[in-house]
């Protein structure tokens, strides 16, 4: 054993017997403490502050490219430029057969629709411009209360852009009748056997389909080619030349 190890043991000795001496251990009761020989180990401490900041970390990589931002001013216009060549004299463009069906489809469609719109608005032009007249589904009838004989009677419809009342079924015999009664004035009809005795036509050549003949008519007695409405609404052939009241039909 050697000097310097021999002194570190009786310095551990003292200090211990030191530490031993019950004089040592005094409670203080000021500081409400207690030293405690060979007691257990404490709690461990709050955590100290904060360190000093490290030193600067290395440059990090490129991040995500940012949304688009709003559209910029418009800038001044350019120079204009150099004339281009002249074209070629091309061909027409080409459709492909479903693009011409499909053209075709609309085509037919709008035809339809213009179709429908124009009897729309002829039938809402007659009855503006025909306050007072009669309408029956797509037929307005209008008289101005004159008479006259056949002829003289389907040229004012004519030049009205209408044509002698020809009624083709019982609703426009009904009209018909109204204005027969409030005028109460036999009405000369557009529907006639002048070109052909017997056979009886509308204005327009075509051969009547609805009739309303009254009894034992038509007779031609003498030659009648025209036809009337009589106050009960039926019909009577009568000679072209007698003046009855006209109606026109749009
Ligand atoms: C003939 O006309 C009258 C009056 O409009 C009507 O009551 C009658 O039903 C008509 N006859 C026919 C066959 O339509």
């Amino acid at each position: 054993m050697d000097l310097q190890a021999f002194a570190i043991i009786v310095l551990s000795w003292v200090v211990l017997v030191r530490a031993a001496d019950p004089d040592q251990c005094v409670c203080e009761d000021k500081m409400n403490t207690c030293v405690v020989r060979d007691g257990s180990p404490g709690v461990n401490g709050l955590p100290g502050r904060d360190g000093f900041p490290g030193p600067k970390g290395e440059r990090g990589e490129q991040g995500l490219r940012g949304i688009q931002g709003p559209p910029g001013k418009v800038g001044p216009p350019g120079q204009k430029g150099d004339q281009g060549p002249t074209g070629q004299t091309g061909s027409p463009g080409k459709c492909d057969d479903s693009e011409l069906r499909v053209l075709k489809t609309q085509m037919q469609d709008l035809h339809t629709q213009l179709h429908a719109l124009r009897e729309e608005v002829t039938k809402h032009v007659k009855v503006l411009r025909l306050p007072n007249g009669i309408r029956v589904g797509e037929k307005v009838f209008h008289t101005s209360g004159l008479r006259g004989a056949y002829e003289t009677a389907e040229a004012k419809c004519v030049q009205a852009g209408g044509v002698l009342a020809s009624p083709r079924n019982a609703d426009e015999n009904r009209a018909l009748l109204e204005i027969r009664k409030s005028h109460n004035e036999n009405i000369i009809l557009g529907i006639n056997d002048i070109q052909t005795e017997g056979t009886f036509r509308y204005p327009g050549g075509e051969t009547i389909g609805f009739t309303n003949w009254s009894k034992n008519e038509p007779n031609d007695a003498g030659g009648e080619d025209c036809v009337e409405m009589l106050e009960n609404g039926l019909w009577n052939d009568f000679p072209c030349n007698g003046e009855k009241l006209i109606v026109c039909e749009y």
